[in-house]
C-alpha cells in the first residue's frame, strides 16, 4: 500500500522528550509503583476560585469564533499589568495580542518572520532549553543555532562568541528568563546588550517570559523594560503565574508592526483563546494576591526539599526563580542513568539532557507535586542517595 508522506521537519524533530517520561510513568504505574512526578512542569495548584467563577459566569448560550485581536478589555488588563509590574507603557490596541497559552505563539513566530529562501533564515535559541522555539523554527524552514547555557556564565549565552555575520543572518534570537530548566534569571544589563544587538543587526529579540512571576528573592526583569533600545517581543502566560495551564491564555507584546503581522497571520491559524477564557483571564491579570499565594506555595515546596539535597551533597545550580530545581548529578554518573535510578524509587525527574547536550551533568525537579508529596520525596531521597 502506498503510504502518505510525512514532513521531513517532523522526522527531524524526533519524539518530544516528555513523551518518553509518560511512557515510563504508565509502565511503572501498571506495576503498582507509587509515583511522585517531578517530571513535566504542569502546575497542579488549584486555579483561584474567582477565576473559575469568572469563566463559568462568561459561558454564553451562543458561542461564536473569537477574534484574533482579542477582547479590548483583556488587552487593557494586560497593558495595566505590564505597567504595574515592569513600569512600561503599552498601547493595548496596537502592541498586545492574546495568545492560546504562549506555546503556540512561540512555535509559530518563525512562520511570521522567517523567509526560508532568503539570507536571513537563522533562528538562534539556547540550550538546555524549552524545545518549542527550535521546533517551530524547523517547521518554518529556518536554520537553528543553539547557544549553550553554561553555569560558569550564569546560564546566560556568551554573546561575544557570536560573530557579526551570524547576528546579521538571524531573524529571531530567543531567550527565556527566568529560565527553564536552569532557573537562572537575566540581569537587566544582559537584556540591554541583546536589545542593542537586535537594533544593530536587525533581528527580533524574542523573550519567552513564562516564569517571570515565580521568583523567590527579587522580581525578575522583562525584556519589555529594554524595548526602546531595539526590536523586542515578549511572550507571557497565565499558565504558571495563575496555575491556568488548562485554560490556554497568554499574550504577545511588541511594537505595532509585529503585532500587526500577528493580526494578519493568526486568523488563518485559529488560536485565539475562547472569549470565556479571555474574560476569566481579565480577572487573573487584575489580581496579584493569588500570585503571591502561588509563589509562597512553591517556596514551601523548595524548602521541603532543599535541606535533604544539601545534606546529601547534591549541589543546587541556578534555581533563582521558576518552579524548577536544577541540580548537579553526583560525580561519575550521567544525567540519564541518575534519573532512571530514581524511577526505581518512585520519583520521576527529568535528566538534564532532555533539554539539550549542555544539560549533561544536571537533573531537573519540577515542583509540581503537593507540599506533602515533596516532603515524602525528601524522605525517599534521604534513603535513595
Ligand atoms: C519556557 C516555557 N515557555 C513557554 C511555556 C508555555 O506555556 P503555556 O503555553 O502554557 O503558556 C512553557 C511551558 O512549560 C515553558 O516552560
Amino acid at each position: 500500500m502506498a503510504r502518505v508522506q510525512l514532513s521531513p521537519a517532523l522526522t527531524a524533530t524526533g519524539t518530544y522528550p516528555f513523551v518518553k517520561l509518560e511512557e515510563a510513568k504508565r509502565r511503572l504505574a501498571a506495576q503498582g509503583v507509587d509515583l511522585i512526578d517531578f517530571g513535566k512542569g504542569d502546575p497542579r495548584e488549584p486555579t483561584e476560585a474567582m477565576i473559575r467563577a469568572a469563566l463559568a459566569a462568561s459561558l454564553p448560550e451562543i458561542s461564536t469564533y473569537p477574534l484574533a485581536e482579542g477582547l479590548p478589555e483583556l488587552r487593557q488588563s494586560v497593558a495595566r499589568w505590564c505597567a504595574r509590574r515592569f513600569g512600561v507603557e503599552l498601547d493595548p490596541d496596537t502592541e498586545i495580542i492574546p495568545t492560546y497559552g504562549s506555546k503556540e505563539a512561540i512555535f509559530l513566530l518563525a512562520q511570521v518572520l522567517v523567509d526560508r529562501d532568503g539570507d536571513r533564515r537563522l533562528v538562534v535559541t539556547t540550550e538546555p532549553g524549552y524545545p518549542v522555539p527550535d521546533r517551530g523554527a524547523v517547521f518554518a524552514g529556518a536554520e537553528v543555532l543553539q547557544l549553550p547555557l553554561l553555569e560558569e556564565n550564569g546560564f546566560l549565552p556568551d554573546l561575544d562568541e557570536v560573530d557579526a555575520a551570524t547576528w546579521n543572518r538571524a531573524a529571531i534570537v530567543w531567550i527565556n528568563y527566568p529560565n527553564n530548566p536552569t532557573g537562572a534569571v537575566a540581569p537587566l544589563d544582559f537584556l540591554k546588550q541583546l536589545a542593542d544587538l537586535s537594533e544593530e543587526h536587525g533581528f527580533l529579540l524574542a523573550s519567552d517570559e513564562a516564569y517571570t512571576e515565580l521568583w523567590f528573592a527579587d522580581p525578575p526583569h522583562s525584556a519589555l523594560e529594554v524595548r526602546d533600545r531595539g526590536n523586542v517581543a515578549v511572550f507571557n502566560t497565565l499558565s504558571k503565574r495563575s496555575s491556568m495551564t488548562g485554560y490556554r491564555s497568554g499574550f504577545a507584546a511588541a511594537d505595532s508592526d509585529l503585532i500587526g503581522a500577528l493580526k494578519q497571520f493568526r486568523p488563518s491559524v485559529g488560536t485565539a483563546p475562547q472569549e470565556f477564557v479571555q474574560r476569566a483571564s481579565i480577572v487573573a491579570w487584575n489580581d496579584e494576591a493569588h500570585v503571591e499565594r502561588t509563589r509562597a506555595a512553591y517556596r514551601r515546596k523548595r524548602d521541603a526539599l532543599l535541606p535533604t539535597l544539601d545534606r546529601k551533597g547534591i549541589r543546587v545550580a541556578g534555581s533563582k526563580a521558576t518552579m524548577f530545581l536544577w541540580l548537579e548529578v553526583p560525580e561519575g554518573e550521567t544525567s540519564e542513568a541518575f534519573a532512571t535510578g530514581l524511577l526505581d524509587h518512585g520519583l520521576i525527574v527529568s535528566p538534564g539532557t532532555f533539554f539539550g547536550p549542555a544539560g549533561e551533568g544536571y537533573w531537573r525537579m519540577a515542583l509540581v507535586p503537593t507540599e506533602a508529596e515533596c516532603r515524602r520525596a525528601a524522605e525517599i531521597l534521604e534513603q535513595a542517595l
